[in-house]
């Protein structure tokens, strides 16, 4: 499944509830490049300017990635896209790459947002350094201040692009570049849509729903 939408869309919020729920495992390329960056990989020092200024990594890098991952053995039952594809030539590129692995591409679901509420999204957001579970100052904050739900460890951060410059810039490159993914997938007949702007729960059974209609 590919989970498609805007910046602050909520793709990861989704992306790790549904691991959870349905066994899945998770690609998110952003995580993976942010990896990159922090190992200071020859991928990462390619992609680090990229990325804090909100502009694409090149289609080679990210399908070479995504082409490496999918051999990997937990790839083998079923696979959320969280990032990936997000242009016209990624998703060729993808279709050739399925259709060479034998997988079998089940739903696109577009999480549809208001533009204006994004930036609130983005600029609320923290993340846990340990363990990557993902906050937000007024709609998801941990139980305990400044300590993760998940791992118990107090190492909340800040994505270097989520400033309002880089989330400008990512914003635009959606619509430029990502957004005709949903005529693509439409004319495919694979696209489902979703409300992204519900709450995260309301959003899990919606995603859930259309996956199983
Ligand atoms: P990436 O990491 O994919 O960033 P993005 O697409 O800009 O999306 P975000 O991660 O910012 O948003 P999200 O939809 O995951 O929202 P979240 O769930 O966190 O990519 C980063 C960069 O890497 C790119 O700019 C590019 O440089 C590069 N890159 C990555 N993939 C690439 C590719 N394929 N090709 C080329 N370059 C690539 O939610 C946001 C906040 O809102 C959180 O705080 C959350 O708690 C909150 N929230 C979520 N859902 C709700 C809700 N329903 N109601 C209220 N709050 C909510
Ligand atoms: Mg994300």
């Amino acid at each position: 499944m590919i989970l498609l939408g805007p910046p602050g869309a909520g793709k990861g919020t989704q992306a790790r509830l549904l691991v959870d729920k349905l066994q899945l495992m998770q690609l998110s390329t952003g995580d993976m490049l942010r990896d990159a960056v922090a190992a200071g990989t020859e991928t990462g020092l390619k992609a680090k300017e990229l990325i804090d200024r909100g502009d694409l990594v090149p289609d080679d890098i990210v399908v070479g990635i995504v082409s490496d991952r999918l051999d990997d053995p937990d790839a083998q039952d079923g696979i959320i896209f969280d990032g990936f594809p997000r242009t016209l030539g990624q998703a060729d590129a993808f279709e050739a790459m399925l259709s060479e692995k034998g997988i079998r591409l089940d739903a696109v679901v577009e999480m549809r947002c208001d533009n204006d509420q994004l930036i609130e999204r983005i600029t609320g957001r923290y993340t846990c350094g340990n363990c990557g579970e993902g906050y937000h100052s007024s709609y998801k904050k941990p139980k305990v201040e400044n300590v993760c739900d998940v791992c118990g460890r107090s190492e909340m951060r800040q994505r270097e692009d989520d400033t309002v410059e880089a989330f400008r810039a990512r914003l635009l490159n959606y619509y430029k570049d990502t957004a005709p993914l949903i005529g693509y997938y439409h004319a495919k007949n694979a696209l489902r849509i979703v409300d992204g702007m519900a709450a995260i729960e309301d959003v899990t059974k919606q995603i859930d729903a259309v996956i199983t209609a």
